[in-house]
């Protein structure tokens, strides 16, 4: 990578010696750049697709990810919320991984770094950290973003389209309550005018018998 570079820098760096000293700044500068865009791509590079990731409850969610390193990496994931720090799982890629006890039977491990929880709840939303170690030392973090929901957007609409039945129906049933009550108050009013009758008539055949 650094070979074919070489001659180049070498005539800039010269060409700017015969120039200006300003230019042979540069020319260091771009060679310096140059070095550590190499030293880098030697440690470990992390790829992760997606890095919020939306779910909803007893979903299977995998927080996906890839790496490139030399040699097997160490690989570590951790949890964080803003109450708790947890580790989930450490492991080398082809052996056993280690998984804490809060995570036990819920989490499992594939060889590109990647993990997948096992039906999510609400207190799974938070921040999940990964870091790849290599053997030499350096290492690499990311984060993947989870939110979970309660309720499905299936669901939602249900219980909205519930919402309106019901409002529907208590609808109906305070006019028909309504219509009771006025006719129940006719009725009422017409049978107290005949028993106000019948009271005084009663009456003055009291007062007759009296
Ligand atoms: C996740 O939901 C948030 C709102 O809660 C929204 O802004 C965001 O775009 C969603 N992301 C994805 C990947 O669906
Ligand atoms: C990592 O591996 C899993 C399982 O093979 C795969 O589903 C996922 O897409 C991979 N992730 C990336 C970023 O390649
Ligand atoms: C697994 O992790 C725990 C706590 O981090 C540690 O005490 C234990 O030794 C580890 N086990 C193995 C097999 O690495």
């Amino acid at each position: 990578m650094r070979g074919p570079h070489r001659p180049g820098r070498a005539q800039e760096a010269s060409a700017a010696r015969g120039g200006e000293n300003r230019g042979f700044s540069l020319g260091l500068l771009a060679l310096c750049l140059a070095a550590a865009r190499c030293l880098q791509s030697q440690g470990v590079s992390l790829y992760i697709p997606q890095s919020t990731i939306n779910a909803t409850v007893q979903e299977d969610i995998l927080l996906s990810v890839d790496y490139s390193c030399h040699g097997v990496p160490t690989i570590e994931w951790k949890y964080t919320s803003t109450w708790a720090t947890q580790k989930i799982v450490e492991w080398k890629p082809g052996s056993q991984a280690n998984i804490s006890e809060s995570h036990k039977d819920r989490v499992s491990t594939f060889d590109n770094g990647s993990i997948q929880l096992f039906s999510v709840g609400v207190r799974d939303s938070g921040y999940y950290v990964i870091t790849v170690t290599e053997h030499v030392g350096s290492s690499q973090f990311g984060t993947i973003v989870l939110h979970v929901s309660e309720i499905r957007y299936e669901d939602l609409h249900f219980v909205a389209v519930l919402l309106a039945l019901l409002a529907a129906v208590a609808a109906v049933l305070i006019s028909l309550m309504w219509v009771c009550n006025r006719c129940a108050y006719k009725f009422q009013r017409k049978r107290r005018h005949k028993l106000k009758e019948s009271t005084t008539e009663e009456i003055e055949l009291q007062n007759v018998e009296c």
